[in-house]
């Protein structure tokens, strides 16, 4: 192995986003005693992401986690969940699938790709067949896009709602277009360690309307009173109040999911820079693909799509050769984790409901895969040391 290349400093697989410079223009903001609960900022912060993202609206909310539950809830407000049926992927994050459980919907599992280990499309297409569900969750995995372009002909045929989960996946592009801009709705989170940071924080964004709306209300305990003024007053019309009524009218069940204009002046500064921490992610990913292809398992993502990953997954060929690898890579100093979940499907809180779920590659991901690093603070010498041990690793546990 060639170790000179070698830096023996400890790689991260997650970095902060928010530096020095980042946190003094909050300073010089907070120096003016703003108003910080959530208000002006956070609409300017939702102008921003809808823009960056190319759709027409965007709503913030306190993290990725509470964006998934804002769609689930937002679409069945909206009277777009149909009988509840919802197809959920085996591999991705856990609560991508729970909300559906929590909000009383039929999750149907479906296995991975083997080259995205996103939705496996066949098997969603007899599911599709079989099942016809109302609403497709997906998940671009650690920032490889699904096939969209295949997806969204299946709903053309089959007729369903999408919504993606592109918490990690900021910036990733599948023909030309950033993920996120397919479904009706999408969620991102700006987590520690994602692409961008509000510390924690999420956004939903759509072109959609009335599902802006819903989640404007979902959002915020169920009132009228975050709508535009003229939604409101419509609503208000068609059930007879009288404007004084306007600040406490609750027209559906919600919660409290705000974010705080704290985060969403973080989020207009870490936007600043997105693009930028884009760039090397993908190019990072890139090397990590040349460098390891034959040693060990990773997503390939359709051909001229673009992979922000956030972190990049390899798979061993089995868990005994995983071991072999994170040892080495720990003697390094090189910070790897085991692929989130692996198979959803084989967790507790699915199994106890619905029973063990099997999937070929959800499997393989979770008895070998692993994570590398990847975020904007590697240089291409970083990630060309890690694969060099990776290589090592991978060889020794094959000989
Ligand atoms: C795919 C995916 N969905 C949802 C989430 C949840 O985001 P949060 O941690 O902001 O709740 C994560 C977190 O990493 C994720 O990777």
């Amino acid at each position: 192995m060639n170790v000179k290349t070698f830096r023996s400093s400890h790689f991260d697989l997650a970095v902060d986003t928010i530096g020095d410079a980042d946190l003094r223009q909050l300073m010089r903001w907070m120096a003016r005693v703003p108003r910080l609960t959530m208000d002006l900022e956070t609409r300017r912060f939702e102008a921003a992401w809808a823009d960056w993202l190319g759709v027409k609206h965007s709503v913030m909310c306190n993290s990725g986690s509470s964006a998934n539950l804002l769609m689930y809830a937002a679409l069945e407000s909206a009277g777009r969940a149909g009988r509840k049926k919802v197809v959920v992927p085996a591999t991705g994050w856990v609560t991508t699938i729970t909300p559906a459980i929590q909000l009383g919907w039929q999750p149907i599992m479906c296995g991975s790709d083997p080259r995205t280990f996103g939705l496996d499309l066949d098997r969603l297409e007899t599911i599709l067949k079989k099942e016809r569900p109302d609403v497709v969750m997906l998940v671009h995995v650690l920032g490889v896009p699904n096939d969209m372009t295949r997806i969204l002909a299946l709903q053309a045929k089959y007729k369903f709602e999408i919504i993606e989960d592109c918490c990690a996946s900021h910036g990733s592009l599948h023909a030309g277009r950033k993920v996120g801009a397919f479904g009706c709705l999408s969620s991102f989170s700006f987590y520690y360690g994602h692409h961008m940071s509000t510390v924690e924080g999420g956004v939903v964004a759509t072109s959609d309307p009335k599902l802006r709306e819903h989640l404007l209300m979902q959002r915020s305990h169920g009132w009228l009173k975050d709508l535009p003024k003229a939604d409101a007053n419509r609503i208000m019309r068609r059930y007879g109040f009288d404007p004084f009524h306007a600040p406490f009218l609750f027209y559906t069940t919600g919660y409290n999911l705000r974010p705080t204009d704290i985060s969403a002046k973080i989020g207009q500064i870490q936007l600043r820079h997105l693009n930028a921490t884009i760039r090397r992610r993908v190019r990072n990913h890139r090397i990590y693909q040349q460098r390891i292809e034959g040693c060990v398992g990773f997503q390939h993502a359709h051909p001229g799509d673009v992979v922000s990953s956030i972190s990049f997954c390899a798979v061993a060929d089995s868990s005994r050769a995983r071991r072999r690898i994170v040892e080495a890579l720990d003697r390094y100093k090189i910070d790897t984790r085991i692929f989130t979940a692996g198979n959803l499907g084989r967790h507790p809180f699915w199994m106890d409901r619905y029973g063990r779920f099997t999937c070929p590659v959800a499997d393989r991901l979770f008895d070998g895969g692993f994570f590398l690093p990847n975020n904007q603070s590697l240089r291409p010498d970083d990630v060309h040391a890690v694969c060099d041990v990776v290589l090592n690793a991978a060889s020794k546990a094959r000989g």
